[in-house]
């Protein structure tokens, strides 16, 4: 730093100079002299041009995307961070950076570097972070080599993307001792064996992401023994035994073939906080090391399943067999055991969505006491259980969606911080009726696309007494969302919500439900968001249901329901949101449109039959600046019984109802003179033929009888 503002001030002085002496011959003496004085002057002189494409900050300089066929001669010496990344270079030769010898940081990324001279760091010995991504360092990779292992600063190398093999790869980076973050993601690597990363003392974080790797030799990662952080996602790994990193601390094995995950029994503890195993096809769950420090397991996208209730005597016992050249070993595991013996005593989030399994064994849960989220939707469960020794303290959220169950099981006594609980896409056609009073913190509880219904409140005596089939809604004094879509819901009980302060409930597809008076009457204050989509429900119908008021409603869903006309009391709510496609609305009244006008943002109207003769109410929506009509190119009308868009309606459209309507009133106007004069007409013509008629009549009778 002291030299550096020494030899700007010596710059300044000269400046000065040269404006008060202002004569060529001088100026050009001085500039000659400073040269001398400093090699790098007349970089600096050419500053302002080179920089033209290039922008500094600091000792920064990012010349990103500038077409730049070569590293830049003229940026200043004192550069410590050169961003040259998406430009065209190819090449890096001994000179290309032999002035910026107080470089750290260059970003070479995104160009066409194939080669870099051996010597072509030889001046930069503090760099410490090189990335090379998306380059062709295959192409010499021997020489690219030398010019590393000169550069005894390097902690952080990125080498992804350059079609690297294992061999390349094994040449590139052995021995580069001092590195601790290395990206070796997107090349073509397919092995990796123990002189690979060789000498790689201090790595912390290896990336082998985007490889085909399908093999790698025991003893691999054994000298990295700084390695925290490993990422093997999307390779080719179809097995992992004797899993030993013990100094790993995230694992990801994501998007491979793994079939089966076993970790080496040894009571030494593993490190490990995070695994991800998801998008493999284990199927087994995987035998976690005995003492470990797991905090997250992904185990989603899997065929894992338990197999225990298959095999009537207790022992699982599963051989593997590996073969190593040409010796075969055979390696006995009894599943139950392993997975009984694991404690996860930190675990705080398990995905186990996913998979297949048909159950959990007994006591599943004893080990996990610290876990906030299990996540095991889409799997075939029939049953869930929980038991008084599986006490999940800290259980924040259950998704169970999307399973088989059919019966559930809380022998705990109470779920004490859960507030989510998805229980959609189920079989259930009960539930403990004290299943929710157990959990003081619920939030939200989606029993959408089952077959519960509702309990009253309080319970009758008959149902207190037998095991009651209904779940209980009332008084979870904290329960906001609740969902209860498709769920064959015939009617609501009164009081079915009493005590519960809903803000949000999904009443759709409940076909056929009746809504009573009383339905809303607990939670019209709270409730924010109510949806009755797909009810079938008729005005009349919906206009029970109205009757309470709703102060705090913003979004309504009224959608594919039978309604003709708008409730008057709509013109009370404070709507932001107000959905009534797929209606039978023919036309929306003037002055509910006008109240519902002063708070709605969007409404939905398309799939209706709206009248083209009446939309009067049209102009008034369209005009209104805060709204949105996010359908409003779907909306339709009937004219002359054929469809037609409610934008498109044209001036001549307008005309034809307008003629149409005093066509028909001259009609009304006239029609009881001309049938007076009709039924005058009539009279004169029977008294004048009054003789004719028994005759007509006689034989119009006669010609039927004989039919
Ligand atoms: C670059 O430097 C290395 C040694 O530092 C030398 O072997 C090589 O010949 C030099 N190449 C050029 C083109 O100067
Ligand atoms: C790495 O170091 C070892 C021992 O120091 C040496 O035998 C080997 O040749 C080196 N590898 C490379 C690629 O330089
Ligand atoms: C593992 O890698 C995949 C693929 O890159 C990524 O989507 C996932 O988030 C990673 N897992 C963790 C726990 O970071
Ligand atoms: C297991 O035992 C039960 C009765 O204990 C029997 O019904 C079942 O068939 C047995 N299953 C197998 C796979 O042996
Ligand atoms: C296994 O291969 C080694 C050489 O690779 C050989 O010496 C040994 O005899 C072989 N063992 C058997 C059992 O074939
Ligand atoms: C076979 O596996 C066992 C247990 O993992 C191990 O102790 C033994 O060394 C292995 N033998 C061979 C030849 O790999
Ligand atoms: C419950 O799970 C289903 C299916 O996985 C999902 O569609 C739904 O949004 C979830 N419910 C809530 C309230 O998050
Ligand atoms: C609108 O037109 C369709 C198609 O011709 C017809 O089925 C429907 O009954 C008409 N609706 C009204 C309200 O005129």
């Amino acid at each position: 730093m002291p030299a550096d503002c020494g030899r700007s001030s010596l710059r300044q002085g000269v400046g000065i100079t040269v404006r008060m002496e202002l004569t060529g011959l001088c100026l050009s003496l001085i500039l000659t002299a400073l040269m001398m004085l400093d090699g790098r002057s007349n970089a600096e002189g050419s500053l302002l041009r080179s920089l033209e494409n290039c922008t500094m900050v600091g000792t920064a300089i990012a010349c990103q995307g500038r077409r730049w066929h070569q590293v830049p001669m003229n940026l200043p010496i004192k550069t410590e961070e050169l961003l040259l990344n998406e430009n065209v270079i190819k090449a890096i030769n001994n000179e290309s950076l032999s002035m910026y010898r107080r470089l750290r940081t260059l970003n070479l990324s995104g160009n066409q570097v194939e080669l870099i001279q051996s010597g072509a760091f030889d001046h930069n010995r503090i760099l410490e972070d090189l990335n090379l991504k998306n380059n062709r360092i295959d192409l010499n990779y021997l020489e690219t080599h030398l010019a590393l292992r000169t550069l005894s600063a390097l902690t952080r190398l990125d080498l992804s993307g350059n079609r690297l093999n294992e061999d390349m790869t094994t040449y590139i980076v052995q021995n580069l001792t001092t590195l601790e973050y290395l990206s070796l993601a997107r090349n073509f690597i397919m092995r990796l064996e123990p002189a690979t990363l060789h000498g790689l003392v201090h790595l912390r974080e290896l990336n082998l992401e985007n490889n085909y790797i399908f093999e790698i030799e025991s003893g691999t990662f054994e000298g990295l023994r700084s390695l925290t952080r490993l990422n093997l996602a999307h390779n080719h790994i179809p097995c992992i035994v004797d899993f030993s990193l013990y100094q790993v601390k995230t694992l990801n094995i994501s998007h491979n073939v793994v079939e089966l995950f076993l970790a080496r029994e040894s009571e030494t503890e593993f490190e490990l906080e995070t695994l991800d195993l998801s998008r493999n096809k284990l199927l087994f769950f995987p035998l976690l090391p005995k003492r470990n420090k797991l905090k997250l397991l992904l185990l989603s996208d899997n065929e894992m399943n338990f197999y225990g209730d298959l095999m009537n005597d207790s022992s699982a016992e599963v051989h593997f067999i590996q073969i190593v050249g040409n010796v075969t070993n055979i390696t006995s595991v009894n599943l139950w055991d392993e997975v009984f013996s694991v404690n996860l005593p930190d675990l705080g989030f398990l995905d186990m969505s996913r998979n297949s399994f048909r159950y959990l064994p007994h006591g599943f849960f004893r080990g996990m006491t610290s876990l906030s989220a299990l996540q095991l939707n889409q799997n075939c469960l029939k049953m869930f259980s929980l038991m008084e020794e599986e006490p999940l303290f800290f259980l924040q959220t259950i998704d169970l969606s999307q399973n088989r169950l059919s019966h559930l099981n809380f022998s705990i006594s109470r779920l004490e911080k859960l507030n989510y609980f998805n229980l959609s896409f189920n079989k259930l056609e009960s539930v403990p009726s004290d299943l929710f009073a157990k959990m003081p913190r619920l939030v939200t509880v989606d029993l959408s696309h089952n077959n519960v219904a509702v309990c009253a409140y309080p319970l009758g005596n008959e149902k207190r007494s037998s095991n009651t089939s209904c779940a209980m809604l009332a008084y979870i004094k904290s329960l906001k969302r609740l969902y209860l879509s498709n769920c064959e819901l015939v009617t609501l009980p009164a009081n079915a919500f009493v005590g519960s302060p809903l803000t949000h409930l999904d009443l759709s597809s409940n076909t056929g439900i009746r809504l009573q008076a009383s339905t809303f009457q607990d939670v019209a204050k709270s409730l924010q968001f109510l949806s009755l989509r797909n009810n079938g429900l008729a005005s009349n119908q919906l206009d029970i249901g109205l009757q309470v008021t709703f102060s705090n409603l913003k979004t309504l869903d009224l959608s594919e329901n039978c309604i003709t006309s708008l409730h008057p009391a709509l013109k009370n709510l404070p709507l932001k949101l107000l959905d009534l496609r797929k209606n039978q609305l023919s036309t929306l009244q003037r002055d509910v449109v006008q109240s519902l006008l002063q708070s709605l943002r969007i409404v939905f109207l398309s799939g209706n039959a709206f009248d083209c003769c009446q939309l009067h109410w049209w102009p008034s929506l369209i005009n209104t600046k805060s709204l949105i009509i996010p359908d409003r190119s779907e909306i339709t009308c009937n004219i002359s019984s054929k469809l037609d868009h409610v934008d498109s309606i044209s001036q001549s459209t307008k005309i034809s109802c307008q003629v149409d309507n005093t066509v028909l009133k001259y009609f009304l106007l006239l029609l009881p003179t001309v049938l007076c004069i009709l039924t005058v007409c009539v009279m004169v013509f029977l008294s004048l033929n009054s003789k004719l008629l028994p005759k007509y009549v006689k034989a119009k009778c006669g010609t039927g009888t004989e039919y």
